[in-house]
């Protein structure tokens, strides 16, 4: 078991930077399961991801709620799910988000990742966020 990281971040701009250095180094066939409540940076992360995988005009990663997933085209792709309207595991089965996240050569992040239930592989890392107040967010990697 890897021994969780644990991140403060006090702004936006502080999430993003710590994401894109986080994303340089990532391996292709990561998984990442995005949890914690509304508003709490979970698409501010994987924008700064998309940046550190040099991804062109990361500045338009935005959440995918109402189409379930974007591609972020680079090196390495980026697969971007945001299950929050998902009803049922079976909307994510007809996309083929089994073959999506177990991609080799693509990272995937999946915001509200526990409605995906058992679609989630087991290599996934999860990464948690809290909001402590209106500008500080705790991040924990584990
Ligand atoms: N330290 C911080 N890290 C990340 N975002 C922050 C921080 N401080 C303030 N914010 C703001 O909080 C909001 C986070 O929004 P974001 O869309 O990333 O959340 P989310 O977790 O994806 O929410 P949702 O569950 O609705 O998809 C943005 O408006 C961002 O500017
Ligand atoms: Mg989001």
């Amino acid at each position: 078991m890897r021994k969780p990281a644990e991140i403060l971040t006090a702004s936006a701009e502080e999430t993003i930077a710590f994401a894109k250095h986080f994303g340089q180094g990532l391996k292709p066939g990561s998984v990442f399961c995005l949890e914690g409540p509304l508003g709490s940076g979970k698409t501010t992360f994987v924008k700064g991801l998309a940046q550190g995988l040099g991804v062109d005009h990361s500045e338009q990663v935005k959440s995918p709620t109402f189409v379930l997933m974007h591609v972020y085209k680079s090196k390495t792709p980026l697969y971007h799910f945001d299950c929050y309207r998902l009803d049922s595991t079976e909307e994510l089965e007809n996309i083929g988000f089994g073959d999506f996240v177990n991609d080799p050569k693509a990272i995937s992040c999946v915001e509200w990742a526990e409605k995906a239930k058992d679609l989630i592989p087991p290599h996934a890392r999860h990464i948690h966020f809290e909001i402590l107040d209106t500008t500080r967010r705790r991040i924990i990697i584990s």
